[in-house]
């Protein structure tokens, strides 16, 4: 498997599970909301882990691009991190509204940031890494 198309499927997960969260928000079933939440926050946060861990400085010692796309990702994830806790104090205070205002805030960053992903620095690694290596390297870490 290359490294694009195993990250890219992490990124469908996160995606499915965040609708999931996001519809039982709406429903105001809290219950469920808090589950799934939390689920899509490990999900994210070890997505995050894998490609700041592994990934960046992978791509970073090949490629000699130290300065460049990573740089933007790392920054990237910080942002969504603050996002993340947001979401999570919302959901501690069901907060209804505050919760989707994040949550689209979100929504709108991680798409960005996934489609520069999916569209530079993937297929950037599959060009310049070992796929075999770096999935086996990913996949130690756990599974999204
Ligand atoms: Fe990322
Ligand atoms: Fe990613």
């Amino acid at each position: 498997m290359q490294i694009g198309q195993y990250l890219t499927e992490e990124h469908r997960k996160c995606d499915q599970i965040y609708a999931q969260a996001e519809e039982a928000v709406s429903k105001g079933d809290w219950e469920s909301a808090r589950k799934l939440f939390e689920e899509f926050k490990e999900k994210t946060l070890l997505h995050f882990r894998k490609e700041e861990e592994v990934l960046f400085p992978e791509f970073e010692e090949k490629t000699g691009i130290v300065m460049g796309p990573t740089q933007v990702m790392r920054h990237e994830h910080a942002q969504a991190r603050d996002l993340l806790e947001r979401l999570e104090k919302a959901i501690e205070s069901r907060d209804r509204e505050a919760f989707l205002s994040a949550g689209e805030s979100l929504m709108i960053l991680i798409q960005q940031h996934n489609m520069k992903e999916e569209q530079i620095l993937y297929p950037m690694s599959d060009q310049h890494l070992s796929s075999e290596e770096m999935v086996e390297k990913l996949s130690a870490l756990g599974e999204v």
